[in-house]
C-alpha cells in the first residue's frame, strides 16, 4: 500500500506564553490518503488552525510525529521546511495574502519566483489558472482594485501554480459572501478534477464540508469523530452529524 500522503501520530502542540500554557492539540493521530479530500471542522479554539500549520510545516509539534508521503518530517532543517513548502505545499487563507503592490498574474507567479522556477512553463501554467479561475480581464489588476471573490480566486492560482502535491486551506471562504463561496467551492472541484492532489480544509460551512470526501470533527485539540461525506445524504444532515460530535 503506498503510504498515505499526511500522517499524524499522537501529535501534540502546547503553546508556551509568558503566563501560561495552551495544549492547542492534544495527541491527534490521523491519516489522510493521496488524493483524499479531508474538511476540518471544529468550535473556534479546537486546534483547526494550529493542526493545518503543522501539516504545512510553519510550525512544529511538541511531540508526536507527523509524515508526509511516509517521510518523518521531524528530522528536516529549516532550510529543507521552507524547500518542502515551496515545492510541495499550496496555502490558501481566509485573509487571502496577496502581496498590495504586485498584479494579479505577479501574486500568481510569485512561488515560482521565489523558488527560482519561473520558466515558460510555469508561465503558461499560471496564464492558464488565470484564464481558468476567470481573471484573464483582471491580470495586471492590483488586489486592491478587485473584488473578495477575485482576490480569493487569486490566491488559489497561486496555491496550484507550483503544481503542489498538497493543497492546505483554513477557512478560505471566511470573507466571501455567499455566492462567492459556493462559486470558489465548484471551482476548486473543477481544479481538482483537472489535476488531483491531496487537499485538507478547514471550514465551518456544511455545504464546503459536502465537497469533500470525508470530514474530521476537532474538538479541545483531539479527533472528535469523523465520517465519510457520502454517508450524510445532503449538507443538512453533514450539519447535524457535525453537531452530534461536537456534544
Ligand atoms: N501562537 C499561539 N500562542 C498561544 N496560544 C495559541 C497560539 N496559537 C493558537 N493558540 C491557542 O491554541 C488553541 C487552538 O487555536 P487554533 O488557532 O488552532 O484554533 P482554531 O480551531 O483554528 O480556531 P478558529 O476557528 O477560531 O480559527 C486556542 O486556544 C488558541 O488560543
Ligand atoms: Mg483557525
Amino acid at each position: 500500500m503506498p503510504p498515505y500522503a499526511i500522517e499524524l501520530n499522537e501529535v501534540k502542540k502546547t503553546y508556551q506564553s509568558a503566563s501560561q500554557q495552551v495544549e492547542a492539540l492534544r495527541g491527534v493521530t490521523l491519516q489522510i490518503g493521496s488524493g483524499e479530500f479531508v474538511a476540518i471542522m471544529g468550535a473556534s479554539g479546537s486546534g483547526k488552525s494550529t493542526l493545518l500549520h503543522l501539516c504545512a510545516l510553519l510550525d512544529r509539534p511538541t511531540s508526536g510525529t507527523l509524515k508526509v508521503n511516509g517521510q518523518d518530517l521531524s528530522g528536516l532543517t529549516e532550510r529543507q521546511c521552507v524547500e518542502f513548502r515551496r515545492h510541495q505545499v499550496g496555502l490558501i487563507f481566509q485573509q487571502f495574502n496577496l502581496i498590495p503592490n504586485l498584479s494579479v498574474r505577479d501574486n500568481v507567479l510569485l512561488p515560482a519566483r521565489l523558488a527560482g522556477t519561473c520558466d515558460q512553463k510555469v508561465v503558461d501554467r499560471a496564464v492558464h489558472l488565470i484564464d481558468r479561475l476567470g481573471l484573464s480581464a483582471r491580470q495586471l489588476h492590483k488586489p486592491d482594485a478587485l473584488s473578495g471573490g477575485e482576490q480569493q480566486r487569486t490566491a488559489i492560482a497561486r496555491a496550484l501554480v507550483m503544481r503542489p502535491a498538497l493543497l492546505l486551506a483554513d477557512e478560505p471562504t471566511g470573507n466571501l459572501d455567499s455566492a462567492n463561496a459556493r462559486h470558489f467551492w465548484s471551482l476548486l472541484s473543477d481544479m481538482l478534477e483537472e489535476s488531483p492532489l491531496t487537499v485538507v480544509v478547514v471550514t465551518h460551512e456544511p455545504a464546503a464540508a459536502a465537497e469533500a470526501d470525508r470530514v474530521v470533527v476537532l474538538r479541545d485539540g483531539a479527533v472528535a469523530g469523523q465520517f465519510d461525506v457520502e454517508e450524510a445524504k445532503d449538507a443538512g444532515e453533514l450539519a447535524a452529524r457535525y453537531q452530534l460530535l461536537t456534544r
